[in-house]
């Protein structure tokens, strides 16, 4: 069984942040191979992981979209898709990553997403754990992925804004039947030292009907590490935005 978990949200939430925590939690309790899919055209999940992908589905729709008479015969279009697909896949130390890159331009590309969408859920099948990162916005969810996931994470900042575009994004999320299993929400980059969150942002929450299922401190280790281009594994132990995320992984697994 793969447990599918996806990371949505307005932009600048701590989004990715976010997945790179969850990831780095569960390789080291050993909760892996993790499939770390990152859907957020500015792709930039790879960092917070510690590779350099080399390619994308994206440069792959294209390449083959335009090349598709230079298959090599007597190879099946699928065959050499599936192949394709898993060479997109960039290795690292207890996890894979797939990196969707560009979305899909204007222009007949049926066949060759349908079948790459069906060899991303073939792939994913191979991990306990798959971590999507977003972009903001619901749409890349239901576009780019032809299952849904089986828990949302939709990100908010510490504010009644943030907390109210959230409420809206899970809203999407169920209406337009995006077969999301259970959404929740988490409150991302509070502030060091606040002692829980503003009565008007517990309001907020409220009336979201959306379970808050964690927050995640603002940790100067997590910028440190931004700043200095390193991965989240290497985040020491006692990082108070790694123990959240140990939480929210608890609850939501
Ligand atoms: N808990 C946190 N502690 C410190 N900095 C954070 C935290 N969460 C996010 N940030 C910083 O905020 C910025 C935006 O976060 P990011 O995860 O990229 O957001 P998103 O993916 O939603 O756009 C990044 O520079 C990131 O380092
Ligand atoms: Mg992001």
């Amino acid at each position: 069984m793969t447990v599918k978990i996806a990371v949505s949200g307005k932009g600048g939430t701590g989004k990715t942040t976010l997945a790179g925590l969850l990831i780095a939690n569960l390789l080291k309790t050993g909760k892996k191979p993790v499939l770390a899919i990152d859907a957020d055209a500015n792709a930039t999940l790879h960092e917070t992981l510690g590779v350099v992908p080399e390619t994308t589905i994206g440069d792959l729709r294209e390449t083959t979209r335009k090349n598709i008479d230079q298959i090599p015969t007597g190879v099946p279009k699928e065959t050499y898709l599936e192949l394709k697909v898993q060479e997109a896949v960039t290795e690292g130390d207890g996890f894979d990553l797939l990196v969707m890159g560009r979305p899909e331009g204007s222009g007949c590309y049926c066949y060759v997403n349908s079948v790459l969408r069906k060899y991303i859920d073939v792939l994913a099948d191979n991990y306990p754990f798959v971590v999507m990162d977003n972009e903001a916005g619901m749409e890349h969810l239901s576009r780019r992925t032809s299952r849904g996931a089986d828990i949302l994470l939709v990100c908010s900042d510490p504010t009644v804004r943030g907390v109210m575009t959230a409420g809206r994004i899970a809203e999407m999320a169920s209406e337009e039947d995006m077969n999301v299993g259970r959404m929740y929400l988490v409150i991302g980059r509070v502030p060091a030292g606040a002692v829980g969150l503003s009565p008007a942002v517990q309001d907020a929450v409220a009336r979201t009907g959306l379970e808050l299922i964690g927050t995640v401190p603002y940790d100067a280790g997590v910028e440190a590490v931004d700043i200095a281009g390193g991965a989240f594994v290497d985040l020491p132990a006692d990082s108070p935005a790694m123990a959240a995320a140990a939480e929210i992984l608890e609850r939501i697994t």
